[in-house]
């Protein structure tokens, strides 16, 4: 048995466009998810976000399926287009009664509501004033955080501001793999800013008007980069500026590192960075959460031309590795989710013991980890999905081990509550521990919601 310190946060985590579905009742305005998956040929088998998991219907029975699990917390997200259409205005009402809802429900069932205020659902209109790489939607984006503080900070106690700022940026304007889909490296990095300076300003909003005992954090995919040999220290160090330190340096040292500055030079002259911003940027956290699914592994490219695209790989045009050009992603040693991402549980302790050498005093939470696979249901109706057991067993095995070695742990989430809309890979791609059966929206418990459950009944992972 390995058990975890008391008060460990157990939970779920799920985000708003990827379950609530009711994308145009009661008021909600258009994000930029819905018109990437309206749009033909972006999402696989052409999946929308229009019915998800039909979470906005079945509330009260999602609430029900996460007491049964035991779970301490939930992490949900909030929908900015459900509660402010347009980005900008009166809040809907309608919207709002909705969270109401799921955070009274979460209360009545001693479940703490872990609430994420934007995961990636930019209200459409804020996108056509130029989205992200405009500083206005930054300041937006405080708007909306100070509402939602002034609504739900009575009774939600612990705040994301951003999920994986990192994706958002990216993925959204460099690769265009993800909404709003365009592929503009410069506007990429003002997207990383406006982000950062978002969420600065969102902590300050959140401060003002939540309970002055709320949690305050940001969900960050740091990437774990290895490289291939010592000789690659350049392409790590490359990779490191550019996902992590993009975002660690103005969030938690109030400044940007040299390096990324450098690296970017052709791209952009961070021009849009104003005095002060960055200085706003790193408002005191309560603790940092991190996403971890797999590590990077990297080597100094080797020349030549017939560069790779696929999954990050460089092929000079859409890559969102902006400023690595030099830099060659290769492919793990298995096994491999149905992602296609490899198993390495032991990413996630270096992670989250680098963490607690470069910024000891700041906490942290687990908010997302989990794994994709094809699971089946077997005559008896039953899902056996041992390899996601082992998935959850190795990397809370890996959080135990950085526990034990000094990291300051509070609280670990399970990527996903339930199957649903896997962003650009649809629904094929399954990350549930809860199945949803996309004719019925029929919800069955898999081996590893029963095996969760006892893992946080124990507080302790089974021998
Ligand atoms: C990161 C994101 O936050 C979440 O929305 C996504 O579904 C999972 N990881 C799995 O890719």
């Amino acid at each position: 048995m390995t058990a975890f310190p008391e008060n460990f946060l157990w939970g779920t985590a799920t985000a708003a466009y990827q379950v609530e579905g009711a994308w145009a009742e009661d008021g909600r305005g258009p994000s930029i998810w819905d018109t990437f998956s309206h749009t033909p040929g972006l999402v696989a088998g052409g999946d929308t976000g229009d019915a998800a998991c039909d979470h906005y219907h079945r509330l009260d029975e999602d609430l029900g399926i996460l007491t049964a699990l035991g779970v301490g917390a939930y992490r949900f997200s909030i929908s900015w287009p459900r509660v402010r259409p347009g980005g900008r205005g009166p809040l809907n009402q309608a919207g709002v009664d909705f969270y109401d809802r799921l955070i009274d429900g979460l209360l009545a069932r001693d479940i703490a509501p872990v609430a994420t205020l934007y995961h990636w659902d930019l209200p459409q209109e804020l996108e056509e004033a130029g989205g992200w790489p405009e500083r206005d939607t930054a300041l937006r984006f405080a708007e909306y955080a100070h509402l939602m503080g002034e609504r739900f900070g009575d009774r939600v106690r612990t705040w994301i501001t951003l999920n994986e700022p990192w994706c958002s940026a990216y993925l959204g304007y460099a690769s265009g793999v993800h909404a709003p889909a365009r592929t503009e490296p410069a506007a990429a990095l003002a997207a990383v800013h406006h982000l950062n300076l978002g969420h600065g300003l969102a902590v300050q909003a959140l401060r003002a008007v939540a309970d002055p005992a709320a949690q305050l954090s940001v969900t960050l995919n740091l990437h774990h980069v290895r490289g291939v040999s010592e000789g690659d220290a350049d392409a790590v160090r490359r990779v490191d500026a550019v996902a992590n330190r993009a975002f660690l340096g103005p969030m938690l040292e109030g400044a940007y590192p040299d390096d990324l500055i450098a690296d970017t030079a052709s791209v952009t002259d961070w021009s849009f960075v104003r005095d002060g911003d960055t200085a706003t940027a790193c408002q005191p956290l309560d603790m940092l959460g991190v996403n971890y699914y797999n590590p990077t592994l990297v080597r100094q490219w080797g020349g030549g031309g017939g560069r790779q695209s696929a999954d990050g790989h460089q092929d000079g045009t859409a890559s969102p590795w902006i400023g690595c050009e030099d830099v060659e992603f290769v492919r793990q040693p298995g096994p491999y989710t149905e992602m296609g991402w490899n198993i390495d549980e032991s990413g996630l302790t270096e992670l989250l013991l680098r963490l607690r050498r470069d910024h000891p005093d700041t906490p942290l939470m687990i908010t997302e980890n989990g794994a994709a696979f094809a699971d089946a249901v077997d005559a008896d109706g039953r899902v056996r999905d041992e390899r996601r057991v082992d998935y959850l067993h190795r990397h809370l095995s890996a959080v135990a081990e950085a526990i034990e070695a000094g990291a300051d742990v509070r609280g670990y989430f399970v990527w996903s509550l339930m199957d649903n809309f896997e962003w650009a890979h649809g629904y094929a791609k399954r990350f549930g521990i809860v199945r949803v059966d996309r004719d019925t929206m029929e919800r069955t418990w898999k081996d590893s919601a029963f095996w969760y459950r006892d893992v946080v009944a124990a507080n302790a992972l089974p021998a």
